[in-house]
C-alpha cells in the first residue's frame, strides 16, 4: 500500500448504502464533486426493493465514479486513498460499493478507509460553509434513523437520543403510501402541505427523554382517515393539502420539541439537521424560527447534502484519513452498524 506524503489528498469516496448511487471528490478537505444516481424503480413499489437497489448500484456505480472524476478533473491513478459507506444500510447495496471500493484501492495501491453512514450524514456540515463548531447538536432524520447527535469534534459524536420504532421518513413514507402517492412520498407530502393548512390534529406521542416514537402517529393517520373515509370515500383526493399540512406539522413539531429539550438539556445552542427529511421545508423553517426566538445558532445544509450523498461520505473519510485510520482488503460491509463502532 501507498500513502503518498506531501502531495495532495486526494480521495475519492462511494455511497451505495440505499438507493441512491453517488461518488465524490474532496482535495485537501474541499469538496471537488459529488454525483448521484437515483433509482426510480422502486416508485411503483411504495419502498425499496433491496434487489433491485443492488442492480442498480451495479448498473450506475462505473458511470457515477467516472462522472464524478472527471467533474473534478481527478485521473484514478491520482488518488490518494477511497473512502466508502461500510454500514449501516441494505447488504446487497452496500456490497456494490465496498466491492467496488476494495477492488479500485487494490488495484491502484491506495488505502481504503471505511465510513459510517449516519456519522456521514452528520458531517455533511463540512462539505460547504457557514460550518458548525464543535460542539453542536444534530438532529438526524432520514428514512431509516431519527436521532440526536452530540457532536464534539469530527470524530467524537454520541447519540443522546433515537426513535424507539420507525424513522422520521419512515413517517412520511408509510403515511404516504395511506394516501396513495408514490415512494418517497416526504417530498410529495411537502409538496401538497404547501397549499394546505395543518387543520387536522394527531396526538403527539408521550416518550421520556430524547427518544422518539412514531408508530402510534400513523396508527392514528390511518385510524383518521377510515373514518373519514367512511363518511366521503372522496376524502384523501378532496383534502390531500390539509391532511399532508396536518401530518408534516405534527411530525416536525415532535422532532423539534426534541431537539429544544436536548438543546436546554446541554446547553448546546448550536442546532443542525441532517439526513433526507431535513429537506423538508417546514422543518427547515421550524429550526430557523425555533433559533431565532431563542438567540440560537442554526445549521441546515444544501438540499444536495440532505439525502444520500457522496460527499458527507468524503468529509468525513478526510477527517479519517488525518487520523489514520485505514482498514484492510478483509472488510466487509455490515448492514447494522452502531456509531461508536468506527
Ligand atoms: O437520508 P436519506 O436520503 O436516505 C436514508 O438514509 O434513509 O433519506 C430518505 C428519506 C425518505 O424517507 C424520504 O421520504 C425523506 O428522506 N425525504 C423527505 C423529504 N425529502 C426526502 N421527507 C420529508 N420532506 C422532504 N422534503
Ligand atoms: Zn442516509
Amino acid at each position: 500500500m501507498n500513502v503518498k506524503k506531501g502531495a495532495k489528498v486526494i480521495i475519492l469516496a462511494i455511497e451505495s448504502s440505499c438507493d441512491d448511487t453517488s461518488a465524490a471528490i474532496i482535495i485537501d478537505g474541499e469538496i471537488k464533486s459529488n454525483r448521484i444516481a437515483n433509482q426510480s424503480v422502486h416508485e411503483q413499489y411504495g419502498g425499496v426493493v433491496p434487489e433491485l437497489a443492488s442492480r442498480a448500484h451495479m448498473a450506475n456505480i462505473v458511470p457515477v465514479v467516472k462522472s464524478a472524476l472527471e467533474d473534478a478533473s481527478v485521473h484514478q491513478k491520482d488518488l490518494t486513498a477511497i473512502g466508502f459507506t461500510r454500514g449501516p444500510g441494505l447488504l446487497g447495496s452496500l456490497i456494490v460499493g465496498v466491492s467496488f471500493a476494495k477492488s479500485l484501492a487494490l488495484s491502484l495501491g491506495i488505502p481504503l478507509i471505511e465510513v459510517h453512514h449516519m456519522n456521514a450524514h452528520v458531517l455533511a456540515h463540512f462539505a460547504e460553509d457557514p460550518k458548525p463548531q464543535f460542539p453542536f447538536l444534530c438532529l438526524t432524520v432520514s428514512g431509516g434513523h431519527t436521532q440526536i447527535v452530540q457532536v464534539d469534534d469530527f470524530l467524537d459524536m454520541a447519540i443522546l437520543g433515537q426513535t424507539i420504532d420507525d424513522a422520521a421518513g419512515e413517517a412520511f413514507d408509510k403515511t404516504g403510501k395511506m394516501l396513495g402517492l408514490n415512494y418517497p412520498a416526504g417530498p410529495i407530502i411537502d409538496k401538497y402541505a404547501q397549499d394546505g393548512d395543518a387543520i387536522y390534529t394527531f396526538t403527539e406521542p408521550k416518550v421520556d427523554g430524547l427518544n422518539f416514537s412514531f408508530s402510534g402517529l400513523k396508527t392514528s393517520i390511518l385510524h383518521f382517515l377510515q373514518k373519514e373515509m367512511k363518511k366521503d370515500d372522496q376524502f384523501i383526493t378532496n383534502n390531500i393539502n390539509n391532511i399532508c399540512a396536518s401530518v408534516q406539522a405534527r411530525i416536525v413539531s415532535i422532532l423539534l420539541n426534541k431537539l429544544t429539550l436536548a438543546a436546554k438539556k446541554t446547553g448546546i445552542t448550536q442546532l443542525a439537521i441532517a439526513g433526507g427529511v431535513s429537506a423538508n421545508s417546514s422543518l427547515r423553517n421550524g429550526l430557523i424560527n425555533l433559533c431565532n426566538e431563542n438567540g440560537w445558532r442554526h445549521f441546515i445544509p444544501a438540499f444536495q447534502y440532505c439525502t444520500d450523498n457522496a460527499a458527507m461520505i468524503a468529509v468525513s473519510a478526510y477527517q479519517k484519513y488525518l487520523a489514520g485510520q485505514f482498514v484492510g482488503q478483509e472488510v466487509t460491509p455490515k448492514a447494522r452498524m452502531e456509531m461508536k463502532s468506527i
